[in-house]
């Protein structure tokens, strides 16, 4: 699994204001939402393309357009949901597919709720959004369960992660034959006893969108 880490002042000035606890939900949706097309724009680098033909003014030009079939955004619920629109504003012609996945709180184990997905990933290019990369655990199941469908390119977009996380899914990609790749805003500094990421933000979902 590649790992990219924006190192960006933007992103880093925007994390902080994200983490702070003070930060109300209608703020913290819209800096999640920034942060999305920030990080949406390296987690893109590869996206494929094909070439087009068009005309400016002034020349006959080659330029490029997003190839088909078009990309594929899965959100994870419900955290996932919260980084859709920003990632949708950059590659507007996406497709999105939706998967439910929650984790035990107490053995970190993640299981499918919910999923709403082509039944044939064949050929596609996935892009994953979960804010969080915590235990691995979710991320994981869901790279798995992608690639058992077709999917033959996989790019993760997480806001932050945990090095134990990342190690473990490194772990758990291993011998995934398709590329996986991981864009991050941040690497932090452990995970507590809870499962969650110090210094973190707290819950994403609860902060998100309240809790349940
Ligand atoms: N999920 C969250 O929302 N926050 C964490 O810190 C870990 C997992």
């Amino acid at each position: 699994m590649r790992v990219h880490v924006v190192d960006h002042p933007l992103i880093n000035h925007k994390l902080t204001y994200l983490r702070d606890k003070g930060t109300d939900t209608p703020t913290f949706r819209r800096l999640t939402d920034e942060l999305v097309t920030l990080l949406a724009y390296e987690a893109t680098r590869d996206v494929r393309v094909s070439p087009r033909e068009i005309e400016t003014p002034v020349a006959p030009a080659t330029g490029i357009k997003l190839a088909t079939p078009w990309p594929l955004v899965v959100p994870i619920l419900r955290a996932g949901l919260g980084m859709l629109d920003g990632m949708m504003r950059m590659v507007p012609t996406a497709e999105v597919g939706f998967l439910g996945m929650e984790r035990n709180e107490e053995t970190f184990e993640a299981t499918t709720y919910a999923h709403r997905l082509p039944n044939d990933l064949d050929k596609r290019q996935c892009y994953v959004l979960d804010p969080m990369l915590a235990t691995g655990g979710t991320l994981a199941a869901a790279i798995h369960y992608l690639v058992e469908l077709g999917a033959d390119d996989i790019t993760v977009i997480t806001l932050l992660a945990a090095p134990e996380g990342l190690e473990a899914l490194q772990e758990k990609v291993k011998d995934i034959t398709p590329p996986i790749t991981l864009v991050t805003g941040a690497v932090d500094e452990r995970l507590n006893e809870n499962g969650y990421i110090v210094p973190g933000l707290g819950d994403a979902g609860d902060r998100l969108y309240g809790v349940v």
